[in-house]
């Protein structure tokens, strides 16, 4: 028998040990119809920061929500019409949809990368719909490769790719698809294809009776052609590497904190990355007070995580 390390038969037994496993917030690969996914509870930011720490990503991209149906999709965003008419054409399948974040929206902000809106799909495989059903969790999912490889249509694929680093494989054969989802943003002024995939422009095109727009090309991130989402920034200056802090500013601390500032966040107080990272939004977002001058950031190492927290925080403060 050839050894195949962390595989499992997506049996039902298999498929509830895995749905157990993304409760208590551990990283499950399994099978969808375009390529295997890299799984974590989308509403834990340790799960998701988990997520971006084992692909070894250098920088947080916003990841795809999966859901088992319609009805849960719609308790974390607001469809407009188009959306609707997409769903409704195309769900379960291959067309994941970028629409605004609903109202007490559970879903983690690292799993958007700070972003208002989420990106949403209902998966047509029987293991990835099992999966999300027993869970009964949304799943955030990128595919399921270390960053700059390509995607695995195979669960040895997985393991080659990832053995040793998670626990859980979902083997439910090779993906009959083979290329990655369709990424359509909704907006009010029509719809935006932002990657091609799994559903041709041409049938998206059919069912809205419109043509689909070009994305805007993201001027202030030249240097990343292929990154088609602004990033959340927040409106007050943002200072790096800081040794000391004034009483006007809010301080975004990592490990002891500096003393002095109006308002202090730790990242984490004992320096662990995957907590800084799983807090990294949250915190931008709470200290981002207009009656305060700045938000002074103490340096993160440039280490693991660190990569991809440092390089938010970069963007963040050069806008
Ligand atoms: O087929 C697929 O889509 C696979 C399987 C596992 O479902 N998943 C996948 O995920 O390809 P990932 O993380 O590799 O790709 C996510 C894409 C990226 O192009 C990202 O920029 C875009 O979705 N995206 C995610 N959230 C977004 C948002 N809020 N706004 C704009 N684009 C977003
Ligand atoms: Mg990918």
């Amino acid at each position: 028998m050839t050894f195949r390390p962390n595989i499992a038969a997506a049996s039902p037994q298999a498929i509830n040990a895995a749905a157990a496993a993304l409760r208590r917030g551990d990283l499950v690969s399994f099978p969808t119809e375009t390529v295997y996914g890299l799984g974590a509870d989308a509403t834990s930011d340790q799960a998701i920061a988990a997520i971006f720490e084992v692909k070894n990503r250098p920088s947080f991209n916003p990841l795809i929500v999966h859901v088992a149906a319609f009805d849960q999709a719609r308790e974390i965003v607001i469809f407009d019409e188009r959306a609707l008419k997409l769903a409704e054409a195309f769900w379960p399948g291959s067309l994941t949809l970028v629409a605004p974040r609903a109202p007490g929206c559970k879903v983690s902000l690292l799993a958007s990368a700070g972003l208002d809106t989420l990106a949403v799909r209902s998966p047509d495989h029987p293991v990835a719909h099992d999966l999300l059903c027993a869970a009964r969790l949304p799943i955030a999912a990128p595919s399921a490769n270390i960053s700059g490889k390509i995607s695995p249509t195979t669960a040895e694929h997985v393991a080659s790719d990832l053995a040793g680093r998670i626990d859980h494989i979902l083997d439910g054969g090779p993906c009959r698809v083979g290329i990655e989802s369709t990424v359509v943003k909704t907006t009010p002024q029509g719809a935006v294809l932002l990657r091609p995939g799994g559903v041709t422009q041409t049938e998206i095109e059919q069912v809205l009776g419109e043509r689909l727009l070009k994305p805007v090309v993201n001027v202030a991130n030249p240097d990343a052609p292929g990154q088609l989402t602004s990033h959340y920034a927040p409106s007050l200056p943002v200072r790096l590497g800081a040794t000391e802090v004034a009483s006007t500013e809010a301080l975004l601390a990592f490990g002891p904190p500096l003393v002095g500032a109006a308002r202090t966040l730790n990242l984490s107080t004992s320096s662990d990355l995957r907590e800084a990272a799983a807090n990294l939004f949250a915190m931008m977002r709470a200290l981002d007070d207009p009656a305060l001058s700045a938000i002074a950031v103490m340096a993160v190492p440039q280490t693991g995580l660190g990569r991809a927290i440092n390089d938010r925080l970069r963007r963040a403060a050069s806008k």
